[in-house]
């Protein structure tokens, strides 16, 4: 009879972890439905009226990493970055839980199509991202988890320009327990005008279809 019990205890305890697991994803999904659409937009495409990025496929440690970084005042707290502020509030009421949840949902959702706003010749900036960025951003622009350096593409080319420009005036990143953050303090001064900025922005626009149309080719193919 105890061990029947005790069995039954065990099988229990083995359905509760099998539904609380079940519910990982319709949490993450209710949440981003109920407080991420309204800034992100419905696919997580972002919206340049709110100057919120697209988020759908980044990768979960990433979005993980800025949450924290948000909740814990090391991104969003500088007076003169409103947009950052705007996402440490809504950051703010997340629980740890509910901070996972949506960030592996995010992760999974797939990446949208970005039409470029800009246009700017890319060869200078082809040129600085494989001197002073591929070391960190890898050759196709999507990051390495070790540095840890997220991707650089599926990006609105505003939102790169406006992230880029913080870092560069301080106003992101230059928090003194931010080391990832200051990384880029750093790696963005080699960035020395407006032109360069545009054009590695624009270069970074095109990446992923000229990799793409580079596939077919010998030397192209991953
Ligand atoms: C009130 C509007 C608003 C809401 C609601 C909102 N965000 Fe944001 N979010 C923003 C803005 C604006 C930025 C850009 C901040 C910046 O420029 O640094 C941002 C940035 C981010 C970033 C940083 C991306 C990067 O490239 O570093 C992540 C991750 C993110 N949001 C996730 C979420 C998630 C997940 C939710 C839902 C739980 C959410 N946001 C809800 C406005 C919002
Ligand atoms: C030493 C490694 C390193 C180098 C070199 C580097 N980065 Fe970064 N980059 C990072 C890290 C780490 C982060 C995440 C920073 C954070 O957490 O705020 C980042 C973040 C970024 C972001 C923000 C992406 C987002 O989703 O908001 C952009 C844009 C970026 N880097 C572009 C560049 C460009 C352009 C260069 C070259 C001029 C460059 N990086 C060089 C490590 C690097």
């Amino acid at each position: 009879m105890m061990r029947a019990v005790r069995c039954l205890t065990y099988i229990f305890s083995l359905l509760i972890g099998v539904t609380a697991r079940a519910e990982d994803l319709p949490l993450g999904q209710t949440l981003f439905q109920n407080l991420c659409v309204q800034c992100h937009a419905a696919k997580g495409e972002g919206n340049v009226l709110i100057k919120s990025p697209a988020i759908a496929g980044m990768p979960d440690w990433y979005v993980l990493a800025q949450m924290k970084n948000f909740q814990t005042d090391k991104r969003g707290a500088h007076p003169q970055d409103p947009e950052g502020q705007l996402m440490r509030a809504m950051a703010k009421m997340l629980t740890a839980d509910q901070t996972l949840a949506v960030a592996e949902y995010v992760s999974k959702l797939p990446r949208n199509a970005l039409q470029p706003t800009m246009v700017a010749d890319i060869d200078e900036g082809k040129r600085l991202y494989a001197e002073r960025c591929m070391e960190c951003h890898r050759y196709n622009g999507e990051g390495d988890m070790a540095y840890p350096s997220p991707p650089v593409v599926g990006l609105q080319d505003w939102y790169l320009v406006s992230r880029l420009k913080k870092y560069q005036s301080g106003i992101q990143g230059a928090e003194k327990n931010d080391a990832n953050g200051q990384k880029m303090v750093f790696s963005s001064i080699f960035i020395e005008d407006e032109k360069t900025l545009y054009s590695l922005v624009a270069y970074l626009m095109q990446l992923p279809e000229e990799l793409k149309k580079a596939k077919g080719t010998a030397f192209g193919s991953d």
